[in-house]
C-alpha cells in the first residue's frame, strides 16, 4: 500500500462545500388529514378504500398527522442539522377539483411550513406532484388524457406563484414510470388500473406535464430552480444470453431512458418504441411535444434504490417488483421478462442492495447528458425495526446503507460527477402505499399508536455526518 492509499484511508471524507444534506416525504404519506381545511380527494383517498389493494387495509387518513405536528417535525430536521427538506404539495389541498377555483387554506398550509422551514435554517425543495391526483380529474380521464397535463401547468403556477418568494428550488413530477405503470398497467397503485396502452399514454403526458409546469414556472421567474425527477435502476442481465441481454435492454429501456432521453434529449428511443408498438402507436404525441418535454431543467433529481438482475426467459426466481396484493405487470411490451435473484442482500422490501448500483447510475448519466447537475432526491431503505424497551432504534443495516450510498456519491463527485445533494428516504416512517405501514424508511421511527417520533440511531448518525460534512474513514 503507498502512503497515499494510507492517508486516503484515515482522512474523513468530506463533501464539497454547500452539498445539500436533506431528508424526503411526500404529502399523502405524512400529512393525514384528508378532510380538513377544504382539502378535496385524491385517486389515493379513493383507492386505499378498495377492498385488498392495500396491506392491511391501511390508509392514509391520518398518517403521520404531520399536517398538525408539522412544527414538531421541523424542530426534529432542526435537530439533527438538515440543510434542505424535499417534500411534496397536495393538489387536492390546493385546487380541490383538480381545476378551477384554488383553496386558500391549502396554499397556507404550505406557507407555513415553508416559513417554518425558512426559519430554522432549512431550504425547502418542493415537489409538486407525488401521485395524488384529484379525483375529478380521474374520472374525466386521468393521466391518460392529455388535458391533466394542462390542468397540472394551471397547478404548478399557481402554487408557484404563491410560493416562489421563498422557494428556489421546484421539481415538477415524482418518478413518472410509477406513476404511469404501477398506476395504469400493474394496477399495484392509484388509480389501480390495468390497461397497458393507457399507461404508455399517462407516461407521455406525466413527461408533458413536466414540460409544461418547468414553462409555467420559467414564466413567472428567472431564479428558481426548476428539475424533474426520474427513479433510475441499475440493470443487469442474469447471463450473457442473447435473451437475458435483450430483457435488460428492455427493462433499461422502459425504466430509464423513456424518461432520460424525454426530458433531457426530446425524443423516445426507437428500440422502447418497438418494444411497445403491438401495445400502441404512439399518435397521442403532437407536434412540439417533445420540444416541451425537453425544455431546459437546472438540475436532474435521481431517485435510486436498487439493481434489477433480469432474464429473458419466462419464470425467473422471485420477482424483485413483486406488489403485495394482487396485480399485474408493469412492464409494458417486455411481459415474458423475469426478475431473478442477483444474490445480494436485500432489504425489507426484498430489494437487493447494491450502491455500485448508484455509481454506475451516476456515471453514465454524467456521461450521456454531459453537464446536467443532479442530486439523490431519494435513497434509503425499509428494515424491520425494532423498537427497545430503552425507547431506541438500533437500526445498524439502514446506517449501513446510507453510509455506502453516500460513499458513492463522494466517490462520483471525485470522479467529476455534477452531483450537489442527497435527500435520505425518509425523514419519517410513514404510509408506504400499497404496502401501507408494513414498511419503515425513516430516519425517525414513528409509533402510530402515539404519533411519538423516536430517531433511530441512522438519524443519530447522518446528523453526526452533517456536522462533520461528510462521512469516517
Ligand atoms: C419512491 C417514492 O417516491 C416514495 O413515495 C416511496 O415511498 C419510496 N420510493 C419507497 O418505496
Amino acid at each position: 500500500m503507498t502512503t497515499q492509499q494510507t492517508q486516503t484511508q484515515t482522512e474523513d471524507l468530506i463533501f464539497p462545500p454547500g452539498f445539500v444534506w436533506g431528508a424526503a416525504t411526500s404529502a399523502y404519506q405524512i400529512e393525514g388529514a384528508v378532510d380538513v381545511d377544504g382539502r378535496g380527494k385524491s385517486i389515493w383517498d379513493e383507492f386505499v378504500r378498495r377492498p385488498g389493494r392495500i396491506l392491511n387495509g391501511d390508509t392514509a387518513d391520518v398518517a403521520v398527522d404531520h399536517y398538525r405536528r408539522y412544527r414538531e417535525d421541523v424542530k426534529l430536521m432542526a435537530d439533527l442539522g438538515l440543510t434542505a427538506y424535499r417534500f411534496s404539495v397536495s393538489w387536492p389541498r390546493v385546487q380541490p377539483d383538480g381545476s378551477g377555483a384554488v383553496n386558500p387554506a391549502g396554499l397556507d398550509f404550505y406557507k407555513r411550513l415553508t416559513d417554518e422551514l425558512l426559519a430554522h435554517g432549512i431550504e425547502p425543495w418542493i415537489t409538486l406532484y407525488h401521485w395524488d391526483l384529484p379525483l375529478p380529474l380521474e374520472e374525466a380521464g386521468g393521466w391518460p388524457a392529455r388535458d391533466t397535463a394542462k390542468r397540472f401547468s394551471e397547478y404548478a403556477a399557481i402554487v408557484h406563484e404563491a410560493l416562489s418568494d421563498r422557494v428556489t428550488n421546484w421539481s415538477t413530477v415524482n418518478e413518472p414510470w410509477c406513476a404511469a405503470f404501477l398506476g395504469y398497467a400493474s394496477g399495484e397503485h392509484a388509480p389501480g388500473r390495468r390497461e397497458p396502452a393507457q399507461a404508455i399514454r399517462a407516461a407521455h403526458h406525466l413527461n408533458l406535464a413536466h414540460g409544461l409546469a418547468v414553462r409555467a414556472i420559467r414564466a413567472q421567474s428567472s431564479t428558481s430552480k426548476v428539475g424533474g425527477c426520474v427513479n433510475l435502476y441499475a440493470v443487469s442481465p442474469q447471463t450473457d444470453s442473447e435473451s437475458d441481454l435483450d430483457a435488460a435492454r428492455r427493462i433499461d429501456g422502459l425504466q430509464n431512458r423513456f424518461f432520460l432521453e424525454a426530458l433531457l434529449r426530446g425524443s423516445y428511443p426507437d428500440d422502447v418504441l418497438q418494444d411497445i408498438a403491438h401495445i400502441t402507436d404512439m399518435s397521442f404525441v403532437q407536434d412540439g411535444d417533445m420540444e416541451t418535454i425537453s425544455a431546459p431543467i437546472d438540475i436532474l433529481m435521481v431517485n435510486y434504490y436498487s439493481r434489477f438482475t433480469v432474464s429473458g426467459t419466462p419464470g425467473g426466481a422471485a420477482s424483485a417488483a413483486a406488489a403485495p396484493t394482487d396485480s399485474g405487470s408493469p412492464w409494458v411490451g417486455s411481459e415474458h421478462v423475469s426478475f431473478v435473484n442477483g444474490g445480494r442482500p436485500v432489504t425489507a422490501m426484498g430489494w437487493e442492495i447494491d450502491d455500485t448500483g448508484l455509481m454506475e447510475i451516476l456515471t453514465r448519466v454524467a456521461k450521456e447528458y454531459p453537464g446536467i447537475p443532479m442530486v439523490i432526491s431519494e435513497n434509503g431503505a425499509a428494515f424491520d425495526d425494532v423498537l427497545t424497551e430503552d425507547g431506541s432504534v438500533h437500526d445498524r443495516d439502514r446506517v449501513a446503507f446510507i453510509d455506502a450510498h453516500l460513499r458513492t456519491c463522494h466517490a462520483a463527485i471525485e470522479a467529476g460527477v455534477p452531483l450537489q445533494g442527497y435527500f435520505a428516504w425518509s425523514l419519517l416512517d410513514n404510509f408506504e402505499w400499497a404496502w401501507g405501514y408494513g414498511k419503515r424508511f425513516g430516519l425517525v421511527y414513528v409509533d402510530y399508536e402515539t404519533q411519538r417520533r423516536i430517531p433511530k440511531d441512522s438519524a443519530l448518525w447522518y446528523a453526526e455526518s452533517i456536522r462533520r460534512g461528510g462521512l469516517r474513514p
